[in-house]
C-alpha cells in the first residue's frame, strides 16, 4: 500500500498467443491477486502481457444518485451503466437503439432490484428530440445529480471525401447535444447540492488529426468547453471531469470507418479495456480531477506528443500523408 494506492502487478494473457509473445510473456514475473471490492485496474497492455496497478475506487460515492448517461446502448456508455448500477438509485439511459437499452435495463434490474432504470430512445442529432427529452426530464422530476455526456461518433478519412450528413452528425452529437444537455441539466444538478458532470472527449482532442479532422476538432471543443465550465463552477457544488481515452475496443472504430474502406486498427499495446477506462473515469470524478487519460502508456505517449511544437507535428503529418494516396 502506497499512500492509499494499493499496487499489484499481474500477468493476464490478453493478447493473441504467438511464439514470440508467449516467450515474452514468460518474462512476466509476478502475480498478485487483489480482491478489494471496487478496486481500479490501471492496465497497460504491453507486448509482454498485461501489467496491472490496482487502486481503490470509491464506488460508494455514487450511492443513491440519479445518473443520466448518453450513448448507453453500447461501449463505454453501457459499461458506465453496469458499474454504477450496483449503487445508484436511478439511471436514465439515452441512445437511439431502444432494443439495446431495454436489454440493458433488464440486465441491470436483475442485478439490483432496487434500481430504477429509465430508457429513452433519442436521436441526439435532432434538436427537437433533444429538447423534448429535456422537457420530459424536467417534468419527470428525476433531477439527475450526475451527467455523463458520453455519446459520440467518429469519421475516419480525408475531409474532402466526407459526406455532409456524416460530418453534421459529428457536429450535432459530439458538440451540440453535449452542450445543450449540459445547458439544460446543469441548473438541475446545481440544485441537488452535490453534482458531477463527466464529459467524454478523446486524446484526439489534444492535437489536429489529419484523416480525423472533424472528429478531433469536435473533441477539442469538448476538452476546451469542459475545462472552461469546470473553472466557472469551481466555487460551486458541481465538479466537471473530462475523460480523454485513447483507443478502446468498442463499436466506435467500425462505425467510424467509411463504407468501402479497410477497417482501421490501433496499436494493440495502447488499447485499454472498456472496464478499465470506465473505472478510471469514475475514480477521477470521485476525486474531482480535471481530466483523466486512462492507461499509463497512453498517458505517457500523449504527454510527449502534446509537448511537441506544432512545426514538428506538421513535419510528421507531411511525412505520414506523403506515403498515403494523393488527392
Ligand atoms: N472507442 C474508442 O477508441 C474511443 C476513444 C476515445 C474516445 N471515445 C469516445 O467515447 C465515447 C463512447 O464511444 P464508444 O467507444 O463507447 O463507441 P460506441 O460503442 O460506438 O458507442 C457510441 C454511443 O453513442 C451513441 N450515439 C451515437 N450517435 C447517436 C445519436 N445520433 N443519438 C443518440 N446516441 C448516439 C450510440 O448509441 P446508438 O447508436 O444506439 O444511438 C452508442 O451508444 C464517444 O464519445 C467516443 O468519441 C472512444
Amino acid at each position: 500500500m502506497i499512500g492509499g494506492w494499493q499496487l499489484a502487478v499481474a500477468y493476464a494473457p490478453g493478447q493473441p498467443a504467438s511464439a514470440s509473445t508467449t516467450a515474452l510473456r514468460l518474462l512476466s514475473v509476478a502475480s498478485f491477486a487483489s480482491t478489494a471490492r471496487g478496486a481500479v485496474d490501471l492496465e497497460f497492455r504491453l507486448a509482454i502481457g498485461t501489467v496491472r496497478i490496482r487502486t481503490r475506487m470509491r464506488i460508494s460515492y455514487f450511492t443513491g444518485r440519479t445518473i443520466l448517461i448518453t450513448g448507453a446502448s453500447s461501449g463505454l456508455g453501457s459499461e458506465f451503466a453496469r458499474q454504477l448500477a450496483r449503487v445508484a438509485a436511478r439511471l436514465v439511459l439515452v441512445a437511439r437503439r431502444d432494443d439495446r437499452l431495454q436489454a440493458l435495463q433488464t440486465e441491470l434490474k436483475a442485478k439490483n432490484t432496487a434500481l430504477e432504470v429509465f430508457v429513452r430512445s433519442v436521436d441526439l442529432r435532432d434538436q427537437r428530440e433533444l429538447q423534448s427529452f429535456c422537457d420530459w426530464l424536467d417534468e419527470s422530476g428525476l433531477a439527475p445529480d450526475f451527467l455523463i455526456n458520453n455519446a459520440g461518433l467518429g469519421d475516419h478519412g480525408p475531409f474532402i471525401d466526407s459526406e455532409w450528413e456524416r460530418v453534421n452528425s459529428l457536429l450535432q452529437v459530439n458538440i451540440n447535444a453535449l452542450t445543450y444537455l449540459t445547458f439544460r441539466v446543469l441548473p438541475i444538478i446545481k440544485k441537488t447540492g452535490r453534482g458531477l458532470i463527466l464529459n467524454v472527449s478523446s486524446i484526439a482532442s489534444f492535437l489536429p488529426l489529419p484523416n480525423n479532422a472533424v472528429y478531433a476538432a469536435t473533441k477539442a471543443y469538448v476538452t476546451s468547453f469542459s475545462e472552461a465550465i469546470r473553472a466557472e463552477l469551481r466555487s460551486s457544488n458541481v465538479s466537471v471531469t473530462l475523460l480523454c481515452p485513447g483507443p478502446v475496443t468498442t463499436d466506435y472504430l467500425s462505425h467510424a470507418t467509411r463504407a468501402g474502406d479497410r477497417a482501421g486498427h490501433t496499436a494493440p499495446f495502447l488499447l485499454v479495456s472498456v472496464e478499465e477506462v470506465v473505472r478510471q473515469a469514475l475514480d477521477a470524478a470521485v476525486k474531482d480531477r480535471a481530466r483523466v487519460v486512462p492507461g499509463a502508456l497512453v498517458n505517457f505517449v500523449m504527454t510527449i506528443v502534446g509537448s511537441l511544437p506544432m512545426f514538428i507535428k506538421r513535419l510528421v503529418y507531411r511525412t505520414r500523408l506523403s506515403r498515403s494516396k494523393p488527392h
